[in-house]
C-alpha cells in the first residue's frame, strides 16, 4: 500500500485510485461518486465564498420537509450536489435533507449500484454571518432488486455505509472522507482548483479537550443528560473540565473536535425528544467517520451505527468524539433513572 505523506502533492483523484487498488474487486464506481462530489464540492465552496457579493444569501420564502425555513444556498447546494450525481451511472437514488422523498435518478440516465444521502449544506443558520458551514454525505450500496432505489435501500443501519465524509467550507475548504480504509483530509488549493492530501490518516485524541453543547436548552434535558454535562464541565471532580466551543455548525464543531480532541452533543430535550440531528446524512456519515479515526457515537443508549432507521428524515440524539467522552455519556445514559447522579 502506497505510503502517503502530506508533504507530497497527492490530489484527492490520484489518492482514490491509489485507495481503489487496494480492492481488486473494485469497479470504480465507488471512486466515481467520490470524485463527482469532490467537483460538486468545488461548485459549492465557489457559491459559498462569492455568497456576499451575489444575491445568494437570506432565506428563501419556502421551509423544507424537516419545517426549517431554507436558505437560498441550501437550495442552491441541493441543487448543485443532484446535477453533478444523477448522470454517472454510479446511484440508483438519492437522498437529501432539503427534499421530502427519494430522489429518483431521471430514466435518459443510467442507474449504479449506490445510493447517496446527504445534507446539502449544514450550519446554513450560519451562512449570512460568514460562520464557516459543510456538507455532509453517506453512501450505501443497494440492497433491493431493480433499477431505482427504494426507501428500504436509505433505511440501512449506519454500519452498512460504505463511504461516507463531509466538506467543511472554513478558512480553507477541505474534504473529509473514509471508504473504511481510515480517513483522509484534503484541503482545496484554489490557485489550481485540486483537493490536494493535507491530513493522511486523521487519528482522534482518545480523550477531549473541547465540549460542544448549546447549553440553552439545559431546562429541557433529562437529569442524565445534566449528570453528563457537569462531568463533562469538570463539577463532579471525577472529569477534567472540558473548554467549550459551540460554532452552530455540526460539520464546524465536529472538525475542530475530530482533529483536536473533544465531544460534541445534541442531546434529547423535552421539546425535541429524539434531538434536531438527522440520522442518515448528518449523525451516520460523521460517526462512520469518528470510528475510522478511533473515536465513537453513540444516541445516549446504543452505538449511532447499529441504530435501525425507520424514516428517511428520522432525528437522533448525538454524542461524538474522543472515545471516553462518549463512553462516559453511554454508561451514565444507560443506568436507571434513579440511580443516575448517584
Ligand atoms: P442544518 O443547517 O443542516 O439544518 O444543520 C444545523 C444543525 C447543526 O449544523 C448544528 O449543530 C445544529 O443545527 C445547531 O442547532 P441549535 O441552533 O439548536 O444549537
Ligand atoms: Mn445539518
Ligand atoms: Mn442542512
Amino acid at each position: 500500500m502506497v505510503k502517503h505523506t502530506a508533504t507530497s502533492v497527492v490530489t484527492i483523484e490520484r489518492f482514490i485510485i491509489e485507495e481503489e487498488r487496494n480492492h481488486p474487486e473494485a469497479t470504480g464506481e465507488l471512486s466515481g461518486i467520490l470524485y463527482d462530489l469532490g467537483l460538486a464540492a468545488k461548485m459549492i465552496a465557489n457559491k459559498v465564498r462569492s455568497a456576499g457579493l451575489a444575491d445568494i444569501l437570506g432565506a428563501t420564502e419556502n421551509e423544507n420537509v424537516q419545517g426549517e425555513v431554507q436558505q437560498r444556498l441550501d437550495v442552491l447546494s441541493n441543487d448543485i450536489i443532484v446535477k453533478a450525481m444523477d448522470h454517472g451511472g454510479r446511484l440508483c437514488a438519492m437522498a437529501s435533507e432539503e427534499e421530502p422523498g427519494i430522489i429518483q435518478i431521471p430514466d435518459q440516465f443510467r442507474c449504479g449500484k449506490y445510493c447517496l444521502m446527504f445534507d446539502p449544506l449544514d450550519g446554513s443558520s450560519n451562512i449570512d454571518v460568514n460562520v464557516p458551514v459543510g456538507t455532509i454525505f453517506s453512501v450505501v450500496r443497494k440492497i433491493t432488486r431493480g433499477r431505482h432505489g427504494e426507501l428500504e435501500d436509505m433505511l440501512q443501519p449506519g454500519r452498512r455505509q460504505v463511504a461516507a465524509g463531509y466538506v467543511i467550507y472554513g478558512s480553507s475548504t477541505m474534504m473529509v472522507y473514509t471508504t473504511g480504509q481510515g480517513v483522509h483530509g484534503f484541503t482545496l488549493d484554489p490557485s489550481i482548483g485540486e483537493f490536494l492530501l493535507s491530513h493522511p490518516n486523521i487519528r482522534i485524541p482518545e480523550n477531549g479537550r473541547y465540549l460542544s453543547v448549546n447549553d440553552s436548552y439545559e431546562q429541557l434535558w433529562s437529569d442524565g443528560v445534566r449528570t453528563v454535562m457537569r462531568k463533562y464541565k469538570g463539577l463532579d471532580g471525577d472529569h477534567k473540565a472540558l473548554s467549550t466551543r459551540y460554532v452552530g455548525s455540526l460539520v464546524a464543531d465536529f472538525h475542530r473536535n475530530l482533529l483536536g480532541g473533544g465531544i460534541f452533543a445534541y442531546p434529547a430535550n423535552q421539546k425535541n425528544p429524539r434531538g434536531k440531528l438527522r440520522l442518515l446524512y448528518e449523525a451516520n456519515p460523521l460517526a462512520f467517520i469518528v470510528e475510522q479515526a478511533g473515536g465513537a457515537a453513540c444516541d445516549g443508549t446504543q452505538r449511532v451505527l447499529d441504530v435501525q432507521p425507520t424514516e428517511l428524515h428520522q432525528r437522533t440524539p448525538l454524542y461524538i468524539g474522543s472515545k471516553n467522552e462518549v463512553e462516559l455519556a453511554q454508561r451514565v445514559l444507560s443506568q436507571p433513572a434513579e440511580l443516575v447522579g448517584a
